[in-house]
């Protein structure tokens, strides 16, 4: 039988709200911001075909892996650890992802910040003013003030999000702007794809070319569909740990994973038509939406109208991550220190904005600070999405592939025995071993080539 819910935690109220929420805290910067350029950099079309492959094969089990885990626990992601396996060691797996969820919330909240700087210069007019976009890029990033304060008003609108709790907090935002930003992304691709050339930005995306298949894009698209599923680090541990007992795990992660690759590669449909319609190109890295996009909707009829749906469109995903990723941490000091969240909240956002400010800072007056020859922001994106994501992973799926017992997963997994899971052995074998291997290789080979973009 599976373990009795825990009556007195607030639990998600709908379907559709458990949705929201796991797909609001997969889809972010990595689909709309990371995605496209890491498919520019890496040749396109074939890039795609190796990251549906890993989403396909390796994420969708390794989500399942996290649900199962979270909703058996019935705790915060270190409290379903210890709770799953009492008087051993495993916790530490839960404590990795509260330091990764803290670690990741401090950075990413920083490029969060940048999009809304974006979206007041979509609709004020200074991307038509003639100074090089580029410039304006690198005198926004590099100023002392200006990205801290977005960054801090970034946070502020997570920590409201989750000062509501799950019922009243996320799912009821999420159930908001997840939509939302389907409906922004609709209205992009209908732009983009009305282009005129837009074919060859969109045969950029979808015509494989095998030469450009290496063993660098094989583990290239593995962590990006890591970082992008937001797996790992006890994010949806967490939420599936708000789960109904009557929820279906597996069709869940299934539909999830659904979700943030539709949306990744939509965001490449409206990218990649504007970048070829405009003559640009595809590689251009990190800068792709901040310097290259600008450029497009300066030149674009109604630019400013679409700026400004891209950039909300960036907020928006990245802020029902940045909330999935602030829960976490919340969960924990709440649930295992015995404070209100109120408290565990502010502690937290207190924390995560102090190390986001000098990650902040160090693309401006702290750039000459380098440690391990990283810069700040570099250094605890490194930690985070190259050290502590692909190890926690591999904790979890060791933990639901080999120390859980089979009978245990599979009454998690099929509620007790009331749903039929044809599926349970493919999943389990991928658990047990194909998984562990494949994120042993992301784990060896990103701490010895650096970083995994
Ligand atoms: N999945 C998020 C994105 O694609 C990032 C994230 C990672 C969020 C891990 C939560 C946990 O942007």
């Amino acid at each position: 039988m599976s373990l009795p819910g825990n009556a007195n935690r607030d639990n998600f109220g709908s379907k559709f709200g458990i949705l929201a929420a796991a797909a609001g805290s997969a889809v972010g910067l990595g689909n709309v911001w990371k995605f496209p350029y890491v498919t520019g950099q890496n040749g396109g079309g074939a890039f795609l075909l190796i990251y549906l492959a890993c989403v396909l094969l390796l994420g969708v089990s390794v989500m399942l892996s996290e649900f199962s885990i979270g909703r058996r626990g019935q705790r915060n992601v270190f409290g379903s650890f210890k709770s799953l396996a009492p008087n051993t060691p495993w916790y530490f797996a839960g404590i990795m992802g509260v330091v990764a969820a803290f670690v990741i919330l401090s950075f990413y909240s920083a490029v969060a910040g940048w999009t809304l700087e974006y979206i007041v210069h979509s609709v004020d007019g200074s991307f038509h003013s003639g100074e090089p976009l580029s410039n304006a890029f690198n005198n926004f990033i590099t100023h002392p003030v200006r990205p801290i304060l977005w960054q801090l008003v970034f946070m502020a609108l997570t920590a409201l999000i989750v000062v509501g709790g799950v019922k009243n907090g996320i799912e009821k935002y999420n159930k908001i702007l997840m939509p939302l930003l389907v409906i922004f992304l609709l209205i992009l691709c209908v732009r983009a794809i009305t282009l005129p050339n837009s074919v060859e930005g969109l045969k950029f995306l979808f015509t494989p070319d095998f030469s450009k298949i290496t063993a660098k894009t094989v583990l290239f698209a593995m962590g990006q569909a890591f970082f992008s599923l937001s797996l790992g680090m006890g994010a949806l541990i967490t939420y599936s740990s708000y789960f109904k007992k009557t929820e279906n795990l597996g069709i869940t992660a299934i539909n999830v994973s659904i979700a943030d690759t539709v949306i990744a590669v939509l965001s490449g449909v409206v990218i990649f038509p504007a970048v070829f319609a405009f003559h640009i190109e595809p590689s251009a890295g990190p800068s792709l939406v901040f310097i290259t996009l600008p450029e497009i909707f300066r030149q674009m009829p109604l630019g400013s109208i679409f700026g400004f749906i891209f950039f909300a469109l960036l907020a928006v995903a990245a802020l029902t991550s940045t909330v999935s990723l602030l829960e976490v941490v919340v969960a924990y000091f709440s649930e295992e220190f015995k404070i209100t969240r109120k408290k565990s909240i502010i502690i937290t956002i207190i924390f995560a904005s102090i190390l986001g400010v000098f990650a902040s800072l160090s693309f401006g007056p702290l750039s000459s600070v380098l440690i391990f020859k990283k810069s700040i922001f570099d250094l605890l994106d490194f930690v985070a999405s190259n050290v502590l994501l692909p190890l926690g992973g591999l904790l979890i799926v060791i933990f639901v592939g080999w120390y859980m017992t089979k009978r245990d997963v599979r009454d998690e997994v099929s509620n007790g025995g009331t749903l039929n899971v044809p599926f349970f052995p493919y999943f389990r074998f991928i658990v047990r071993f194909i998984a562990p291997v494949a994120i042993a290789a992301i784990f060896i080979y990103s701490i010895f080539y650096g970083s995994l973009g």
